[in-house]
């Protein structure tokens, strides 16, 4: 559009090197070569295997870098050994590749890696880190007319642990709703966290809409109740940088899946304090101080909250994975993002049997297009995409609760990683066109 406009300029004989003309041909030009092909992608083994794939699913599973395959390869081939439980060298390797991890986890997340280590956990996913929460802190606090506090756009991991803990103490689980904007704005917040609220737990980017929710002002509005803030950051950690001591909540959890991690890893970070006084989730080896014949006594953070053995090949590499996203740099990253959605946004809102859902900012969306085509199910919109080998999500989404707020019972989402170029949206475009010629062709 850009080009045109400029020979359209220089047809009627006009200069194109003024500084403003030249530096929106300059800003033109880079806009197109982030688009171009990516050559991120040749960090991927799947994405350089399949140069035919449009993988358009990252927030369900982000695609691993070979650094994070060979990371997780090199444990096993080198350090291999139960951590923590051997008194031998290969034993003590896999214990420092443990720390090490949860050290760079600590500072990944803004916290200092030295003295805010020991309260990062390790689990399996954002799924279990909630539910580690909602089993361990919810009991202490909550009773009969307490309020537990969620927004309407939850991932059912961060709502069905809360509707289980509030029928256990007999609480009241309340939701704070989006206004005209799709913004849970400070009115909505202040009117549903009040005296009664004893937790409050947000998604900090939504999975469908990609929005991000203000969740440091829930906290604050939160403290000032004296309720707890639990954050969900399972779509923001892959997206920005997070600043914990910055959010200010208590309780922040991500998966490693999703930002270019193993399987099988997630983190909960706790406040210390809170960590401290809280019972175990799961009990077993490795998190106990001492045991008896009919008792026993915990071991300190994070040790208490760490039953079995653990998936330290896992952890180590998802310290490779934080790795390559700070050789990358969230700067690269946002931008390019930022870039690839807009076209994204604006290509398929030429299609006008598009219907996009959520902001109409492409700047608010997070890597995240949702959309429904007119009169065609998305299940089935996903299937001949994929016959055209471009991989989307459709259903949904785990957050039915939000889609039945939506007034829909389902929707297909695009979600794109720093790694996807012009020629994946291409795929998509023409997919998506293929898909209205088959009903309506
Ligand atoms: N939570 C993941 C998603 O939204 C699985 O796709």
């Amino acid at each position: 559009m850009m080009a045109a406009k400029v020979n359209e300029r220089r047809l009627h004989g006009e200069s194109v090197l003024t500084q403003s003309g030249r530096a929106e041909w300059d800003a033109h030009n880079a806009r197109a070569t982030m688009l171009a092909d990516s050559t991120f992608k040749r960090d991927f083994p799947l994405l350089a295997g399949n140069p035919s794939l449009a993988f358009l699913d990252s927030a369900a599973t982000a695609q691993r870098p070979q650094a994070v395959l060979e990371a997780q390869e090199r444990f096993y081939e080198t350090m291999n050994a139960n951590a923590l439980r051997g008194l031998y060298r290969l034993s003590a390797e896999a214990t420092e590749a443990i720390n090490a991890s949860r050290a760079h986890v600590a500072r990944f997340l803004g916290l200092d890696g030295k003295k805010d280590a020991h309260d990062i956990i390790f689990c399996r996913n954002t799924s279990e880190a909630l539910n580690l929460v909602a089993h361990s802190y919810a009991p202490t606090v909550l009773g009969p007319g307490d309020e537990v506090c969620i927004t309407i756009m939850e991932h059912h991991s961060n709502l069905i642990p809360w509707q289980q803990a509030c029928r256990a103490a007999g609480a009241k689980l309340v939701y704070m709703y989006p206004n005209e904007q799709g913004v849970i704005d400070e009115a909505e917040m202040r009117a549903k966290i009040g005296p009664r609220t004893k937790i409050v737990s947000a998604v900090h980017v939504s999975n469908v809409l990609g929005i991000a929710n203000d969740v440091q002002l829930m906290g604050r509005i939160a403290h000032e109740m004296g309720a707890v803030m639990v954050v969900d950051g399972a779509q923001s950690v892959p997206h920005f940088p997070i600043s914990i001591p910055e959010l200010g909540c208590d309780f922040f959890a991500f998966s490693g899946h999703k930002v270019f991690g193993p399987f099988g890893i997630g983190v909960l970070w706790g406040r210390h304090e809170l960590l401290d006084v809280m019972p175990p989730f799961l009990t077993g080896g490795e998190m106990i101080d001492s045991v008896t014949e009919q008792e026993a006594t915990w071991a300190p953070v994070p040790e208490k909250f760490e039953a079995g053995t653990q998936d330290a090949a896992g952890i180590y590499a998802l310290d490779a994975a934080l790795g390559y996203v700070e050789s990358v740099g969230f700067e690269i990253m946002q931008e390019r993002e930022r870039i690839l959605v807009e076209e994204c946004m604006r290509r398929m809102g030429e299609l006008d049997f598009i219907r996009l859902i959520g902001p109409q900012d492409p700047a608010e969306h997070h890597g995240v297009v949702s959309f429904n085509i007119c009169g065609i199910h998305p299940h089935d919109v996903a299937s001949i995409l994929d016959m055209d080998n471009v991989a989307i999500r459709a259903g949904h989404h785990c957050a039915q609760p939000l889609l039945t707020h939506l007034g829909i019972g389902a929707c297909c989402r695009v979600s794109l990683a720093f790694y996807n170029d012009r020629v994946d949206i291409d795929r998509l475009i023409m997919g998506l066109k293929h898909v209205w010629a088959m009903f309506h062709g």
